[in-house]
C-alpha cells in the first residue's frame, strides 16, 4: 500500500504515520512527503529518513485551481493508494477532492461535526465542552465534513489554555492517525453505499 503524505509545517502527524507503518510487518510505505511550503520542518525529517520530498509552493500559483493541478501531478508521480493530509493548511478545490475520491484522508483537531475550521481548541474552550478530540475522515468537497473513520477523545481540564489542550490532543492524534494508516494499509477500511465507513476487525 502506497501513501503520499501532504504537509505544510511541523509534521508530527506525518512522523507518527511513517513510524506506525514501520512498526509492523506491513507491505506499506510513505513514498513521498509533499509540502505546500518550502520551510516546513516536516521536510527535514522526511529527508533524513530517506523519504522522497516534493515542495509545491502555493505562493507560486495564481489560483487554487493551478496550485491543485500542480499538487495532483506531484502526488500522482508516486502512484499512491492513499493521500493523507497531515497538517496541510490549504483548502482543496472540488476538482482535486473528486480526483482522489475515496483515497483522500484528513485529520482534524476536533470531534467533528463540532468545530470545523481553524482555532478548534479555542472554540472548544469557549463552548465549555468537557471533552475534546480529533477526527480522521475521508475528505469531501465540504471542508472538515467527510465520512468519519476514527475519533479520539481527551478531557478538558479546569484552567486549560488552548496550548494545553492542543498538546494533550496531539499525542492522541498521533495514535489515531497511525492506527488508521495501518487499517488502510491492511485494506480494512471501506465506504458503504450510504457513505459510512466500515472498518473490518474493529469492534
Ligand atoms: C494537527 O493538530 C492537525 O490535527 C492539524 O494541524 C496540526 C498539524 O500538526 N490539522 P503536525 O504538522 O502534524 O505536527
Amino acid at each position: 500500500c502506497r501513501f503520499v503524505v501532504l504537509v505544510s509545517g511541523r509534521g508530527s502527524n506525518m512522523r507518527a504515520i511513517v513510524q506506525a507503518l514501520r512498526d509492523r510487518v506491513l507491505p506499506a510505505e510513505v513514498c513521498a512527503v509533499v509540502s505546500s511550503s518550502p520551510d516546513a520542518a516536516a521536510l527535514d525529517w522526511a529527508r533524513e529518513q530517506g523519504i522522497a520530498t516534493v515542495v509545491v509552493p502555493h505562493r507560486n500559483y495564481a489560483s487554487r485551481e493551478l496550485f491543485d493541478q500542480a499538487l495532483a501531478q506531484a502526488i500522482e508521480a508516486y502512484r499512491p493508494d492513499y493521500v493523507l493530509l497531515a497538517g496541510f493548511m490549504r483548502v482543496l478545490t472540488t476538482g482535486f477532492v473528486e480526483r482522489f475520491n475515496g483515497r483522500l484522508v484528513n485529520i482534524h483537531p476536533s470531534l467533528l461535526p463540532s468545530f470545523p475550521g481553524l482555532h478548534t481548541h479555542q472554540q472548544a474552550l469557549a463552548m465549555g465542552v468537557q471533552w475534546h478530540g480529533c477526527t480522521v475522515h475521508f475528505v469531501t468537497p465540504v471542508l472538515d465534513h467527510g465520512p468519519i473513520i476514527a475519533q479520539g477523545v481527551v478531557p478538558v481540564l479546569a484552567g486549560d489554555t488552548p496550548a494545553d489542550l492542543a498538546e494533550r490532543l496531539l499525542c492522541l492524534e498521533h495514535q489515531v492517525y497511525g492506527e488508521v494508516a495501518r487499517w488502510l494499509a491492511e485494506g480494512r477500511v471501506t465506504l458503504d453505499a450510504m457513505q459510512r465507513v466500515q472498518v473490518r476487525g474493529v469492534a
